[in-house]
């Protein structure tokens, strides 16, 4: 019984490798040399397949960075703590138009961590959805805190309040039904420019460089803006595509690498997260 057991664990780690193996070489070349398999014995000795990535600019020594396989971003995902309320929103969103929007555990648990080490009190989310980045980032925030949160969707919004109300931050949270831009030029209008710690970005792609000027009027010096969705699938990568949104996102982060008001650290979890501090 027991060999049998190991008969058919070892043919289907063999028929997994075979694939991973038959997915690589279907690769082109260039890639082939750069995403290269390994292999490595886990705990229980099965032979496990991760990829690691390296650039091609030789200026990095053949840096090498571990790719993202999808076992490993299970693994990722177990190793979050999620909040049950925010794994409740979650849930209840995945049902719903748009889903893919929300961002992902482990990006929620960044922000979050990001809004503790700065003793966050005040903060502006720009796209809110069903509220699981703005449930994330309230749920961290002290008593007298508050989150700004913008989004135009009324419809999303009566799913975040709900959960805003489950979680009892309801207090903290300040909801603007309306364009971002809109709102963002209000709160300066209203006196309130360098008066925030924290931003998180996560709407309209073509307004980013609007969105994030704004922001830097609104933020302290110290204060962080987070901008999300920046690496866009990878698209930004590829020179064959050159649609709008990618162009746009490709644009905005140039002109980050050149903007001297603010240190920048691009992230690769998710869908890619430049974290910004202005100076
Ligand atoms: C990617 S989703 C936000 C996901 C959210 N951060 C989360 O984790 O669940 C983008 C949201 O931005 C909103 N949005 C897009 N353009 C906007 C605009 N100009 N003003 C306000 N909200 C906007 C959309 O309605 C959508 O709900």
């Amino acid at each position: 019984m027991a060999s049998s057991l190991v008969a058919n664990r070892f043919a289907f780690v063999l028929l997994k490798t075979e694939k991973t193996v038959a997915k690589f070489h279907s690769f082109p070349l260039s890639e082939r040399l750069r995403l290269r398999p390994c292999k490595f014995k886990t705990k229980n000795q099965f032979t496990t397949n991760c990829c690691v990535s390296s650039a091609h600019d030789e200026k990095y020594s053949n840096k090498q960075v571990i790719s993202v396989t999808p076992p490993l971003y299970d693994y990722i995902l177990r190793n979050v703590r999620e909040p049950e309320i925010l794994r409740q929103l979650r849930e209840e969103t995945a049902g719903m138009r748009g889903s893919q929007m929300q961002v992902s555990p482990d990006q929620a648990q960044l922000l979050a961590m990001l809004v503790q080490i700065l003793g966050a009190q005040r903060c502006i989310e720009v796209g809110v959805y069903t509220g699981y980045s703005s449930l994330a980032i309230a749920l961290v925030l002290p008593e007298s805190g508050c989150l700004v949160a913008c989004e135009r969707d009324a419809r999303s919004l009566e799913v975040a309040k709900k959960y805003y109300e489950r979680a009892g931050v309801s207090h903290k949270v300040k909801i603007k039904h309306g364009l971002a831009a809109d709102s963002l030029k209000a709160l300066i209008l209203n006196g309130e420019a360098s008066s925030y710690d924290f931003a998180f970005v996560d709407a309209e792609k073509r307004m980013y460089q609007e969105y994030f000027e704004l922001l830097l009027q609104l933020i302290r010096v110290g204060g962080i803006i987070v901008i999300d969705n920046v690496l866009w699938h990878g698209k930004v990568a590829d020179q064959m595509v050159n649609d709008a949104k990618t162009i746009s996102i490709r644009n905005f982060n140039k002109n980050l690498m050149e903007d001297e008001r603010v240190s920048i650290s691009m992230v690769p979890i998710g869908d890619g997260m430049t974290i910004c501090r202005k100076r």
